[in-house]
């Protein structure tokens, strides 16, 4: 019988460096084309046009970036039974994230180890085992090759077992990583951050409604206008009902106009944070964006109007409230992950954003509403009114993103300078020249 070693095991061997590129610029070799265009970056202004347009710049993040670093997919309510799974696209990865029989979520490379068949090709669902359907091989839960028909028994199946990803679960949000050597830095992270997101319960939500936006933009233009409140006083006029529109500008950055908003938010503030500490609820902003791997910010914020949820007057969407919270006006948990997530959980429901990259010019925005798993749709909510408000503000970020995706394909387009309320923007780009730089020296 041949014996399992690394290369049945399918280890990573393959070189990354792109076509014609060295590591990190060092003397001697041919420039990093990625390092190249990113050295023209002015920092405090927008990107060199070919960073948001050139395909092979993108193949080289996705190499640098997309698989290497910790990305989020999704959440535990996305596979609560065991068999239950859905399928995320990297690049040209695919990833089968699942609860097994055990109850554990996995992740694993959707590729048969016959010859390479995709094997899931829903993109959620439930099964028993995992069967190809090619030639039927046939995998548990857990991974391992259960059955290969007609395979001579001379073969090692237990070495053919479907190729493992790393899977966090940080208090019921999924993250997964692609490289072989992930960082230890999420779990770090987790320490601070599973405090926050623990009381609402993610193990006992469901999911009420998802959606998936192909926006017509880079991915990085999706995210910068995440990350950016800037645009939400003229161009979200439902988020902006319960959104405080000051959000991203210090004190001293206020506007008369926006005065008696910022006078309101602190009155909202003082007293989310005493019903807070009552509750022993942390609330406190922690913001890293920059410096580490997983850069996060999260915070505890007040709603405005009714100041429970994201309706068009801050009243709840959802009467069953979720985890142990005990009252619904417990504002807004907010956290972002770098690169590729917003999170926002109330205390009747929590949306969840996953950003995915397509192509240079296109992105995948996942939206997900999760509900208590014992609220009922028609009852505790309804579907059209819980979403709308993000339903409307996702269509009209995808309006802006597409907006700009043309204008800096343009070639009159020259980087303009970010204002001081797009201070997370260029948090996000610093991360980025970060991780790029950092990724290319290895
Ligand atoms: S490729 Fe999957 S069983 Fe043959
Ligand atoms: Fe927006």
């Amino acid at each position: 019988m041949r014996r399992c070693d690394d290369r049945c095991r399918g280890t990573d061997a393959g070189g990354d460096a792109a076509p014609g590129a060295a590591r990190g610029g060092r003397p001697g070799r041919v420039p990093d084309p990625l390092i190249a265009a990113l050295d023209g970056r002015v920092p405090g202004h927008s990107l060199p046009a070919p960073l948001y347009t050139d395909p092979g710049l993108f193949q080289r993040e996705l190499r640098l970036l997309w698989q290497r670093q910790w990305l989020f997919v999704g959440s535990v309510a996305e596979v609560r039974e065991p068999g239950d799974y859905f399928t995320v696209d990297l690049g040209a990865s695919s990833v089968l994230v699942l609860r097994d029989d055990d109850e554990q979520v996995r992740a694993f490379h959707n590729v048969c180890r016959h010859r390479g068949s995709r094997l899931v090709t829903d993109d959620h669902g439930s099964v028993g085992n995992i069967v190809c359907g090619y030639h039927q091989w046939t995998y548990g839960t857990d991974g391992r090759l259960l059955h290969a028909p007609q395979l001579s028994a001379e073969v090692d199946t237990s070495c053919l077992a479907l190729r493992a990803v790393a899977l966090h679960d940080l208090a019921g949000l999924l993250y997964v990583s692609l490289s072989p050597e992930p960082s230890s830095d999420l779990a770090e992270v987790d320490r601070v951050v599973a405090p926050y997101v623990a009381p609402h319960g993610l193990a006992r939500t469901k999911v009420a409604a998802q959606t998936d936006i192909v926006e017509q933009g880079n991915w990085k233009l999706v995210m910068e206008n995440n990350r950016e409140c800037y645009h939400c006083e003229g161009g979200h006029p439902e988020l902006t009902r319960t959104f405080f529109p000051t959000w991203g500008l210090d004190p001293d950055q206020i506007p008369p106009h926006l005065q008696h908003d910022h006078d309101r938010y602190l009155l909202a503030e003082a007293d989310l944070q005493r019903a807070c500490d009552v509750r022993s609820l942390p609330h406190a902003v922690v913001e890293d964006l920059e410096d580490r791997p997983v850069g996060f910010w999260v915070q505890r914020e007040p709603l405005d109007g009714a100041g429970e949820s994201f309706s068009r007057d801050g009243s709840r969407l959802v009467s069953r409230l979720l985890g142990e919270l005990p009252d619904h006006r417990m504002g807004r948990l907010s956290l972002h992950t770098q690169p590729n997530a917003w999170v926002h959980l109330l205390a009747d429901h929590v949306v969840t954003f996953s950003v995915l990259p397509v192509a240079v010019d296109r992105t995948l925005v996942r939206t997900t509403w999760l509900v208590h798993e014992d609220a009922v749709e028609g009852v505790d909510y309804d579907v059209p009114t819980l979403t709308e408000v993000w339903r409307r503000t996702n269509e009209q970020d995808a309006t802006f993103v597409a907006r700009t995706q043309a204008g800096v394909t343009d070639p009159a387009y020259l980087p303009g300078p970010y204002s001081r309320a797009e201070r997370h923007v260029e948090s996000f780009l610093r991360w980025y020249d970060a991780r790029v730089r950092e990724e290319a020296a290895r």
